[in-house]
């Protein structure tokens, strides 16, 4: 049997082959936050499709901390019963599910959330949001953590497998965790130590919400690809080393920031005419000028994350290691599982395109994955349209 298709343990958690399917934010949930019909047919298809674990799109912890019009909550008691239909639709098909619990942080808009965005510190004004954001005091930030273990709770009200704290791609927990972000001189900042607190405090709490077994897992940059240095792969080792001693249940790897560096984020190719879709007319030729400039520089060539993995696995000892971003093709993926540069494979783009491929691979029909990296997805995201395969075009916003 391929080693692509033998179980692993999370925690008490067993996934019966080594295929994640990483958070995707699917712009498909009620302006409430509610769970809608139609994101729970995708994830019931993407169980089908035998998928080993499924992290559905980032949910919101505190409304301060959304950061989509159409993402997932997990901030009210509301959200429950939404949440553990989808729960149940994943379980029906044999499937397991982990929820991403998230706070924006300063990625986001007074639009959105009805104020300043807050952060560790309110250095700077990003390239997306133009946002400057408002530095959390010490009664915010236990707000904050009190926000991500109550949606602890109600992961497990709703019979969720699993969370997953998300520390990657310039949120709230990767602000803290970055020196080029978090700027603060009190215990929250100003060594890597107590920059890293917050995602330490974070885990011990949300670990009393669990019931013993129930996998924490987390999402880590390896790299933040800041203009200033942020998370360099050799802190992502320091971390990874703290996170391995915390008895976390699995590391997922990743890189990039939504403000700074989306294209590290996520390779392939710059859509520029369907990522200023809906920028409004004033910015317009200024952002494609900018986006065109990237052209060319962020082609896929190789899973991206791989050279990171081989240096964090080592200090990671037993805890799984899963390693997102860029793989396409089947002989990758063992190879990377083989040699042991990782314990899972986790993708995103290609299960936009393809929710059955696991099972096509299991059944020896599909070497290559059929998403071309072109980014149409991606671009649907900032034109709140429901994501899914584009390759042919982006739909009106
Ligand atoms: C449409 C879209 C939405 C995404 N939403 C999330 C998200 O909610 N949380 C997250 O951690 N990463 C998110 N990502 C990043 C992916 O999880 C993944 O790290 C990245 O796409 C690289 O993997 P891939 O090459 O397999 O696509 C998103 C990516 C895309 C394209
Ligand atoms: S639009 Fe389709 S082909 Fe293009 S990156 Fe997304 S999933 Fe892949």
């Amino acid at each position: 049997m391929s080693i692509l298709f033998t179980p692993i343990n999370l925690g008490d958690v067993q996934i019966e082959n080594r295929f994640i399917h990483s958070a995707t934010y699917e712009v498909m949930a009620l302006e409430t936050g509610e769970v809608s019909d139609k994101l729970i047919k995708r994830y019931q298809n993407l169980a089908k499709g035998e998928v080993g674990l499924i992290i559905p799109g980032y949910m919101y912890v505190h409304p301060l901390g959304r950061c989509g019009k159409y993402q997932i909550g997990i901030h009210s008691d509301d959200m429950i019963p939404g949440l553990r239909r989808l729960v149940e639709a994943v379980h029906q098909e044999g499937g397991k599910i982990a929820f991403q619990l998230n706070h924006a942080g300063r990625q986001t808009t007074k639009a959105l959330i009805g104020q300043i965005p807050i952060g560790p510190s309110s250095k700077g004004r990003d390239p997306i949001y133009f946002v400057k954001p408002k530095e959390m005091n010490g009664d915010e930030i236990q707000e904050v953590i009190q926000a991500f273990s109550k949606a602890a709770g109600r992961a497990v009200e709703a019979g969720a497998d699993g969370i997953q704290l998300h520390a990657a791609h310039g949120y709230l927990i990767n602000e803290f965790i970055s020196p080029f972000f978090n700027h603060r001189k009190d215990e929250w900042g100003d060594s890597d130590v107590n920059r890293f607190r917050l995602l330490k405090e974070l885990i011990s709490e949300v670990r009393n919400a669990l019931p013993q077994g129930m996998p924490i897992l987390v999402k880590l940059n390896t790299h933040d690809y800041t203009p200033q240095e942020g998370i360099t792969p050799s802190l992502a080792v320091t971390y990874a080393r703290w996170l391995s001693d915390l008895g976390i249940n699995g590391l997922e790897i990743s890189c990039g920031s939504t403000c700074y560096s989306y294209m590290n984020m996520c390779r392939g190719d710059v859509p520029v005419n369907e990522l200023a879709q809906s920028i409004p007319f004033w910015i317009k030729p200024l952002a494609k000028l900018m986006m065109k400039r990237m052209v060319g520089k962020y082609n896929l060539e190789e899973p991206y994350n791989l050279e990171a993995a081989k240096v964090i696995k080592p200090v990671l000892e037993k805890i799984p290691l899963f390693v997102v971003g860029g793989f396409r093709n089947v002989t990758q993926m063992k190879e990377t599982l083989e040699k042991q540069y990782a314990d899972c494979i986790s993708m995103c783009r290609p299960f936009i395109r393809e929710p059955f491929i696991v099972k096509r691979i299991r059944e020896g029909k599909a070497e290559v994955v059929g998403c071309v990296s072109c980014n149409r997805c991606f671009a649907a995201v900032p034109n709140n349209i429901p994501v899914q395969c584009y390759n042919k075009g982006l739909p009106a916003s």
